[in-house]
């Protein structure tokens, strides 16, 4: 390995999504020199391809729906169709002004904002066309992408997420292979906008890292909403047609479509960068860290999705702050994996925090109880018409260790969730603050309230 050369900055980011940018801000802000690589657009997967486009894309899918079933409500409209451009321009607006925003905030914080492809080559250093820039401390953080399954092409009517955001109508009807976040969500998407889904699930059930009752949940309302689930399925192999795409399944069975949308997990972008020959431990892909995200060399850090465990660019954010303040000497704590909040923004929405009830009584054996509250009690949810349930997960007489929520706009109640779990604070804590009334925060404050041994509109 060669020398060190002379620092040229205290920390050098390698790739500028959540985490790296999020990292550099952090470490500019404490008062280090940062400088930030970007082969692509600054803001990552999460701004460009991921969490915002796709959220923009499902708040469209909402409001089809509201036009679709406003005489349910008493109100008389029509959907006349969805127009993908439209939808395509109102979603580029709202990435544009962010990326524009993040884009000012870097250059602000003085951060030394480098555009190119970056490799580590030897110690602490990442070369970037013909500048060496050499950091006392260097920060891995180059996410992930979205894979395919041996044998299964991308191209024409097979897709993955990126595909899916750039399409200019909206296909009759989609195959979405896997039921995890990105195919729910995408179902979700595609049903509202008029084509007809089908999901196929190699697992026995949808969202499987879910709690099992949150996923009987989305699978009822998804069958009503007329998505087919071929769950227990695994895929075979898929042939582009004349109009379309043909799935077979494992045992025989065939669907076509129009589209196929891949949505079989993300793989962490790490080949071909350096990483091995720097002596970076990677492990199927993924760089290998301790709990204060340090690489196997020192002085190198690993944040994002290509650090094993949540994909969430909110996770990555954590871990950059985390680093730089780590680098900065503030001795801040590790993250708690467990207490990650997590949100699947398909109608109904999913939030979770902590552990399932299977989880839980892993760790606590018998000394678990739950509650589940139904939204059927609680008012606001009933002026919505949506369905749905608070599920409560906790150590008998000790705190909550897992909260569970099903039904539209519950990701918004994820904040306080996250904060009963992560303060370790007991149903009887909760139960005597007050939740404002109408609204559905109120489900999680009477689900506390029974639990508790108190209800008000729900039964012990
Ligand atoms: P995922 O791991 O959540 O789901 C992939 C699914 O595909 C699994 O259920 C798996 O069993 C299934 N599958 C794999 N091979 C199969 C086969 N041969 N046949 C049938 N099914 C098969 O991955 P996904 O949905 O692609 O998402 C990737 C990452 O992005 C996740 O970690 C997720 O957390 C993150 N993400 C988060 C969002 C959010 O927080 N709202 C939104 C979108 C993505």
């Amino acid at each position: 390995m060669p020398a060190t050369a002379e620092p040229t900055h205290d920390v050098v980011v390698l790739g500028g999504g959540s985490g790296g940018y999020a990292c550099a801000l952090r470490a500019a802000e404490l008062g280090l020199s940062a400088a930030l690589v970007e082969k692509d657009l600054l803001g990552g997967t999460c701004l460009h391809r991921g969490c915002i486009p796709t959220k923009a894309l499902l708040h469209a899918a909402e409001v089809a729906d509201s036009a679709r079933e406003a005489i349910r409500f008493g109100v008389r409209a029509t959907l006349e169709g969805v127009d993908l451009p439209g939808v395509t321009a109102y979603r580029e607006g709202v990435v544009s002004r962010l990326h524009k925003g993040l884009q000012g905030l870097v250059s602000s914080r003085k951060v030394d904002y480098v555009q190119g492809e970056g490799r580590l080559e030897g110690e602490r250093t990442v070369v970037v066309g013909d500048r060496r820039l050499v950091g006392r401390h260097v920060v891995l953080a180059t996410g992930s992408y979205a894979r395919t399954l041996p044998g299964l092409e991308l191209g024409g009517p097979i897709m993955t997420s990126d595909g899916a955001l750039a399409l200019t109508e909206v296909p009759k009807s989609v195959i979405v292979l896997g039921g995890g976040v990105i195919g729910v969500e995408f179902a979700s998407v595609m049903r509202s906008f008029g084509a007809d889904v089908t999901i196929v699930e190699a697992l026995p059930r949808l969202v499987a890292a879910e709690d099992p009752a949150v996923s009987t949940a989305l699978e009822r309302a998804f069958k009503k909403r007329g998505i087919a689930l071929r769950t227990g399925a695994r895929f075979e192999s898929a042939t582009p047609t004349e109009n379309g795409v043909t799935v077979r399944l494992e045992g025989g069975d065939e669907l076509s479509a129009d589209v196929l949308l891949v949505a079989v997990g993300r793989g962490p972008s790490t080949a071909g960068l350096g990483f091995e020959d720097a002596g970076v431990s990677i492990e199927r892909g993924f760089v290998i860290t301790d709990e204060r995200c340090r690489t196997s060399v020192d002085g190198v850090y690993a944040v994002g999705d290509i650090v094993p465990g949540l994909q969430l660019a909110h996770r990555g954010f954590a871990q950059g702050i985390f680093v730089a303040e780590d680098i900065a000497g503030l001795d801040p704590m590790p993250l708690v994996e467990s207490s990650i909040p997590r949100v699947t923004y398909c109608e109904p929405e999913i939030a979770s925090v902590g552990l399932t009830q299977a989880q839980a009584t892993e760790q606590y054996g018998d000394r678990v109880e739950t509650y589940e509250y139904n939204l059927g009690g609680n008012g606001k949810s009933q002026i919505l018409r949506t369905q749905g349930f608070v599920k409560l997960v906790r150590v008998k007489d000790g705190p909550v260790v897992g909260v569970h929520m099903v039904g539209s706009r519950m990701g918004e109640q994820i904040g306080e969730a996250q904060l009963i779990v992560s303060w370790e604070a007991h149903a009887e804590d909760v139960a005597a603050l007050l939740h404002a009334h109408p609204t559905q925060n109120e489900a999680l404050g009477e689900a506390h309230l029974a639990l508790a041994g108190k209800p008000l509109h729900a039964h012990n």
